[in-house]
């Protein structure tokens, strides 16, 4: 087999849609036996048909990221399919706490962030919590349960999916932007403890791409020539981008690369990266 993911097995969460999705095709086609790891079973079992009619070698599973047996079922289920875990992409995630993430032609167009009870003062702490639960504790909850099936099986590599939101406050969201910014330091804190087993541990933090998150936004055409304006590169970015900076990360070229974040950004917030 060849391909810069030959012979590994790669789970990803959120597999099942947008940024998870191009890592699961794109990690497939370098090689990958993949676990396409989502809340939408019927969507992560048709991302794995899709990587099976190309002739690669895929599993569905079921899992909220947020509860802590299912993330620990959905890492025995990939060790008890493949006998081990090579890389994850911690990919699931959530805009706000009543975001569902849709098929592209069925965005809900009421995804906005400048609804009232958005804002920090009005925000319920229901809310407030779920978008934590999933973006910062489920992050937490994967690096843990992939960190100690890799560890049994001599390492391994993770990517947090974090956000240029981490760096830069977005009117209306506040729990995203701050669980964004948890995942940053959670990559770093998880880069130190697990390297002693042989695990690097790296976060890729996207700009503004094209996916069912950005979807209701995107089809707004007067926020996408804002966005594309203050965006160097002048374009809305690819799922395909951020996948294949993820791809570098997993791959045995970033082997000395640990505690890093990338930001696919267009040059977006390259004036505050640091
Ligand atoms: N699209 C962007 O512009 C953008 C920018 C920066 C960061 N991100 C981040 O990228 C990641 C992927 O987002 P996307 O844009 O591909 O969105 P998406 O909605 O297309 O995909 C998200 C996937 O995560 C799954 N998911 C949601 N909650 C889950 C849970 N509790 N357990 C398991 N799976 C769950 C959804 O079912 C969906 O398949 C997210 O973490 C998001 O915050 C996206």
């Amino acid at each position: 087999m060849t391909g810069r993911m030959a012979g590994k097995v790669a789970l990803v969460t959120g597999g099942a849609s947008g940024i998870g999705m191009a890592c699961c095709v794109r990690f497939a086609d370098e090689g990958a036996r993949v676990v396409v790891a989502d809340l939408n079973l019927e969507r992560a079992s048709s991302v794995s048909d899709q990587i099976m009619a190309s002739g690669g070698d895929s599993i569905s599973v079921a899992v909220d990221t947020s509860v802590p047996e299912e993330v620990e079922a959905m890492a025995a289920a990939a060790v008890d399919t493949y006998g081990t875990i090579d890389a994850c992409v911690a990919a699931a995630g959530i805009s706000h706490a009543d975001y569902v993430s849709r098929e592209p032609d069925e965005q809900a167009s009421e995804d906005r962030f400048d609804r009232h009870d958005m804002m920090l003062i009005d925000k319920s702490l229901a809310s407030w919590q779920r978008v934590i639960d999933v973006n910062l504790t489920g992050v937490m909850l994967t690096n843990q349960s992939v960190a100690k099936a890799m560890s049994e099986s001599g390492g391994g590599a993770i990517v947090n999916i974090a956000s240029v939101a981490g760096k830069t406050a977005l009117m209306g969201a506040s729990d995203y932007c701050v669980s964004k910014a948890g995942v940053w330091m959670l990559t770093k804190c998880g880069a130190i403890e697990l390297a002693r087993y042989g695990i690097r541990v790296n976060a890729v933090g996207p700009g503004y791409i094209k996916t069912s998150m950005s979807g209701a936004a995107t089809s707004n055409e007067s926020w996408v020539e804002e966005r594309i304006k203050e965006t160097p590169l002048r374009r809305l970015g690819e799922p395909s981008d951020i996948a294949n900076a993820c791809l570098y990360l997993c791959s045995d070229e970033a082997s000395f690369v640990t505690g890093e974040i990338i930001f696919p950004d267009g040059g977006l917030i390259a004036d505050s990266r640091s």
